[in-house]
């Protein structure tokens, strides 16, 4: 606890969406580069929601989703055909997913064993998808129609820097 204090610099209360928002954008200014923008991007997200157990972005290099920066369990899903996993089925239609029970989903690769429920966000410009944000959850339909105006918008804003 006292280490999850420190780590949110004496904070004890969570930022909100708005918060979050503005911590991104600031970001996009004082990022190195756009692997720190995207590494820095997940690590805030999964500090300031504690029910986001994992969470990574994944870009589109070849025709196939290649793993980016994340923060959680190592994944064996470093790379995904577009036609495979609610990873790919997300970045195909350009739709956000959100999966309540990722074990009634046929399309889900496992990545963790704890996982209950996952939320894949395309990162898109001009109508192409360059990537996507992926998260996943240990809690059953963890994620709200918060996460995903929040996620929706943190997409955008990345979408500008890739
Ligand atoms: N569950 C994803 C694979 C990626 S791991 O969750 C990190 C999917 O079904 O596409």
């Amino acid at each position: 606890m006292a280490n999850v204090r420190s780590f949110r610099e004496g904070r004890s209360k969570l930022m909100d969406n708005a918060e979050i928002l503005q911590s991104i954008q600031a970001l996009t200014k004082n990022a190195r580069d756009t692997r720190e923008l995207m590494s820095e991007t997940v690590a805030l997200l999964q500090r300031e929601r504690p029910h986001y157990a994992w969470v990574g972005v994944y870009l589109i290099e070849n025709g196939e989703l290649v793993l980016g920066p994340f923060v959680g369990k190592p994944t064996p899903h470093i790379r995904i055909p577009l036609n495979k996993g609610i990873c790919g089925a997300a970045a195909s239609s350009g739709k956000t997913l959100v999966v309540d029970d990722v074990r009634a989903d046929p399309r889900y690769l496992a990545c963790s064993l704890e996982t209950r429920s996952e939320i894949v966000v395309p990162i898109a410009r001009g109508g192409q998808v360059l990537g996507e944000i992926d998260i996943d959850s240990d809690a059953p339909a963890a994620f709200t129609d918060q996460d995903r105006s929040l996620l929706e918008e943190v997409a955008l804003i990345l979408a500008k820097k890739l």
